[in-house]
């Protein structure tokens, strides 16, 4: 993979695909929306600075959240405009469209070291669209807008997409610093790997982490299980869990697994107690929830899990705090609520005690460190790609990693 400092940039317009997909909130059919957590758009400053610095046009380009391939304001990145002119300390055109007229016309005006951002990618269908050559036909209009290619969106080289895939093979390119240290960080989980090594899995759904177990399953020590995705284990082991987010379809998987671990000598921690609820609390309002602690084999048919319970806050932080390396991706709750967030919190602190060299994968997790209050610096990494850093973890090809390499 070649890096910025091979590519001639000077007076060149350079396109920088980024990954600026940040969590956002208020109102949903408005373009007045909050960003939540900007680490994303914080992550993609170094390599901005350092081509705008060199005399680049800096184009930069991002998603932000699944658009239907048509404009609609509620995903628009103009919040993320200013954002990342107020971190960049100095003005960031915004054009209103992809490769339309605004986009041409920013362009145009652009001069050297200066950056402006483009509307959505996915506004244009032909970003994620499953054809070659409608992607094709959308790669070549973005790249008519420019001279060369930088690759720095991590978040999101996992997916086959235009702007990831398509168009660095239509223009001189490079790696971004982003996605080479994010690449430097994960070699180090992959390869030669310090033991014991510890991963922690957490976040809704157990279907999203299949791949992820079954490839750790061959690498880790010790898998420690939370959030929502916990219910479907501590189902397979023969314990109700009432309410609780259950994937059934995902049973004879996880069986598997947990039989496979055995087998291998992986040591396998569920939860032993939970932080339950008769209902979901409310996100927006925050409102007191009336949350209880069960244990996680007696979780009774009107409650639903909702957290780690502090026996398990206990359990897993003395799961981490021998280990040599720790991986951890997805919340062990619903950290959003004050009442839900304290199993995310006491991961993120065992985390922070641990000699380990920790790794946060990305996401929600990476959001919940920061929005929890912890020191960045305190973690050994935090990535800025969720389902990337998972994918690399299970040793795929990622497209957009591929498409830089020659
Ligand atoms: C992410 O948030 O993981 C990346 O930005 C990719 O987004 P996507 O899952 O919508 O492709």
């Amino acid at each position: 993979m070649k890096t910025i400092d091979e590519l001639e940039v000077a007076g060149k317009r350079v396109f920088v695909r980024a990954d600026l997909n940040v969590p956002l909130d208020g109102a949903h059919n408005t373009t007045e929306r909050r960003i939540t957590d900007d680490g994303r758009i914080r992550a993609a400053v170094p390599t901005i600075t350092k081509l705008a610095e060199r005399g680049a046009k800096v184009i930069v380009a991002s998603h932000l959240g699944r658009p239907k391939g048509a404009p609609d304001p509620q995903f628009s990145l103009a919040p993320v405009a200013k954002r990342l002119g107020e971190l960049l300390g100095k003005p960031v055109a915004f054009a209103t469209d992809t490769v339309g007229d605004s986009a041409k016309a920013t362009v145009a005006a652009l001069g050297d070291g200066e950056v402006m951002l483009l509307e959505n990618l996915r506004f244009n269908a032909g970003e994620t669209a499953k054809d070659d050559v409608e992607r094709g036909a959308f790669a070549a209009e973005l790249a008519s807008l420019a001279d060369a290619y930088v690759g720095d969106g991590f978040g999101a080289v996992h997916r086959k997409h235009a702007s990831v895939y398509d168009l660095p093979a239509r223009l001189p390119h490079a790696a971004g610093g982003l996605i080479a240290a994010e690449v430097r960080v994960l070699k180090k989980l992959t390869e030669d790997v310090k033991r014991p090594y510890a991963v922690v899995l957490g976040g809704a759904k157990v279907s999203d982490k299949l791949g992820v177990i079954d490839h750790l399953l061959e690498k880790a020590d010790r898998i420690l299980i939370g959030g929502g995705m916990a219910y479907t284990f501590l189902k397979a082991k023969g314990s109700e869990v009432g309410k609780s987010l259950l994937q059934e379809d995902q049973i004879p998987a996880v069986t598997e697994y947990l039989a496979r671990a055995q087998a291998k000598g992986v040591e396998f921690v569920l939860p032993v107690d939970v932080v339950a609820a008769t209902d979901f609390p409310d996100l927006k309002t925050k409102a007191p929830a009336h949350p209880v602690t069960v244990a996680a084999d007696a979780i009774s048919a009107d409650l639903e899990g909702l957290d780690i319970g502090p026996e398990t806050r206990k359990l897993f932080a003395s799961k981490l705090a021998d280990a040599a390396t720790v991986f951890w991706n997805g919340p062990m709750g619903v950290f959003e609520h004050p009442d839900y967030a304290e199993g995310t919190r006491a991961v993120a602190q065992a985390l922070v005690d641990t000699p380990a060299f920790t790794v946060v994968g990305g996401g929600d997790s990476a959001a919940a460190v920061r929005i929890l209050g912890f020191d960045e610096n305190a973690f050994g990494h935090i990535s800025t790609g969720g389902g990337a850093s998972l994918e690399y973890l299970e040793g795929k090809t990622l497209p957009g990693l591929a498409a830089l390499e020659d």
